[in-house]
């Protein structure tokens, strides 16, 4: 099997004063290369963090997680950040474009993590611009974040995802600061670009109809799946 990521026994807790809040119970996972998989969950049961502790950002408490067979976080830091930098893209609910930049700039950022970036400058803009006119927004290269509107920033927020030719997606609520139609529209953008590319997704939503579309769907309760 061909298992992109497996997550074996995975605990988080957190310190609330005296107290000791267990958010994850003993989660694990196995994720597919080429699968989409939604997770689901009510509000504060553990979805982004685990989330986080899948795509690298956030050492678990126990368990451990493999990607591609390489223990995550046994590694150390800088490893974990390059696998994170040219394997993983990340879409959160909200934008976090940076405001200074231009929306190119932004999308192109990421690349200049990658080996040998400074060298490949014009291949750079050049693809963070391709990836722009993919998500339909050709004509916004030169704006800044707060030019655009939600729906504009969460496409750029996609591409920039996908700026360093990512083999897996990791979304959390993308569309939760969105209403429904523009919610919609940067779903379609999604899907159409995981098969597109052929990229294994894990989408965390509260929206049924979303995890509807993904072809496996799991449920968080109670600190586990
Ligand atoms: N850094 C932290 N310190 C303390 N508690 C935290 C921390 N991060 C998350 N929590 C707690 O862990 C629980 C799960 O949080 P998490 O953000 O993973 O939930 P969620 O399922 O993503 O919720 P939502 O659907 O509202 O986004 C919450 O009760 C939250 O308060
Ligand atoms: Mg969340």
């Amino acid at each position: 099997m061909n298992e992109l990521i497996q997550a074996r026994d995975i605990r988080r807790s957190f310190a609330l004063g005296a107290r000791q809040l267990d958010v994850l119970r003993g989660v694990s996972l196995a994720v597919h290369a080429g699968e989409t998989l939604a997770i689901t969950g009510l509000s504060g049961a553990g979805k982004s963090t685990l989330l986080h502790i899948l795509g690298g950002l956030d050492r678990p408490t126990a368990g451990e997680v493999l990607y591609r067979g390489r223990d995550f976080y046994a590694c150390r830091e800088r490893a974990r950040a390059a696998i994170r930098a040219q394997k993983i893209g990340f879409v959160f609910q909200a934008y976090h474009l940076l405001p200074e930049l231009s929306v190119l700039e932004n999308v192109l950022l990421p690349g200049l993590s990658l080996p040998g970036a400074f060298l490949q400058g014009r291949k750079l803009r050049q693809r963070a611009g391709e990836l722009l006119a993919r998500v339909g927004l050709a004509e916004r290269l030169e704006h800044r974040p707060s030019e655009l509107s939600g729906g504009e920033q969460q496409r750029a927020a996609l591409a920039r995802a996908l700026m360093n030719h990512p083999e897996l997606l990791l979304a959390d609520e993308p569309t939760g600061n969105l209403d429904s139609q523009t919610g919609e529209d940067v779903l379609r953008y999604l899907f159409d670009l995981v098969r597109e590319q052929n990229l294994t997704l894990v989408i965390v939503t509260h929206n049924e109809a979303v995890a509807a579309r993904c072809a496996r769907h799991l449920v968080l309760r109670d600190g586990q799946l």
